[in-house]
């Protein structure tokens, strides 16, 4: 099981598009998909046509229980009308867990715990954050593999990926421990300067971090969300879909490879 956390503090830059599109690429290619929506928001659980209010169980029900059974984390595993595609779903309620529970003892590794228990059942888990850093960042960082952070390629971008770094360094609990991310340069516009420039100091700053493509700024993606279906099963031959599956060619490249290094 892959698990890959995607997070940027800075709101709007592309989080629950890039896990939707995944999970679209995935779940046709025949993996097992599960999404686990962080986000007190919930737009990942609406794109699925799920009203949090409206769920008896939540992923909240799991921080709850601090050490969820396997039962307790399928009874709240929502299916999709897509096939391979589960839902972890979110509510409003989760906006409070920092305040309410932020301090009991093992919050922060409940979703580390909660996957370790239901390893065998996915291929892929995607876990969409919030853009704010509390219980649920810190628990997606804990529990993934590897943070994707899409980066919008505007002139404000950059400040918001200092952010996300100096988070990565305060939450790294030894330099050998180090977190692995990948920055997605996404929304990105050929035509506007500020795409270029943009993208041209991100690579400066972070070298081999970042992807060596673009996710282009495409309709489709918010056609796609219109129709609450992931951008892959909407619209196939879109010039976005395209850049995503390039994006998981990589991704899953880069996995090998970490794989390889702990066998070695
Ligand atoms: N490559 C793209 N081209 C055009 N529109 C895009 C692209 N990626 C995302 N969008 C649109 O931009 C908006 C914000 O995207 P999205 O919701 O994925 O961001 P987010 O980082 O999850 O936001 P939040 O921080 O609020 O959760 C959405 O309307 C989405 O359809
Ligand atoms: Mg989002």
């Amino acid at each position: 099981m892959i698990v890959w956390a995607v997070a940027n503090q800075k709101g709007g830059v592309g989080k629950t598009t890039t896990v939707v599109s995944l999970a679209g690429i995935l779940a046709q290619k025949g993996q097992r998909v599960l999404l686990i929506d962080t986000d007190p928001h919930a737009s990942l659980t609406s794109y699925f046509d799920y009203d949090s209010d409206r769920l008896d169980g939540t992923l909240y029900e799991l921080f709850q229980a601090v050490k969820p059974s396997s039962e307790l984390i399928n009874k709240v595993t929502l299916k999709t009308r897509f096939d391979n595609i589960s839902l972890l779903p979110a509510s409003i309620t989760l906006a409070t867990l920092d305040r309410v529970m932020g301090n009991r003892e093992g919050m922060g590794l409940v979703l580390k715990r909660a996957l370790l228990r239901i390893q065998d059942s996915y291929d892929y888990v995607l876990i969409d954050c919030p853009p704010v850093l509390g219980v649920m960042m810190v628990n997606a960082l804990a529990a993934c593999d590897r943070i994707l952070v899409p980066v919008q390629t505007e002139f404000l971008a950059l400040k918001g990926l200092e952010r996300m770094m100096k988070t990565f360094e305060i939450m790294q609990r030894s330099k050998r421990d180090k977190f692995r991310f990948t920055v997605i340069p996404t929304m990105f516009d050929k035509r506007t300067r500020a795409s270029l420039l943009t993208l041209k100091s991100i690579k400066e700053q972070y070298g081999e971090a970042v992807w060596n493509a673009v996710i282009p700024i495409d309709t489709k993606f918010r056609d796609a969300s219109l129709e609450h279906m992931p951008p892959s099963i909407f619209a196939p031959a879109s010039r976005g879909c395209y850049a995503y599956q390039t994006l998981l060619t990589h991704l899953d490249a880069l996995e090998r490879k970490r794989v390889q290094e702990v066998v070695v």
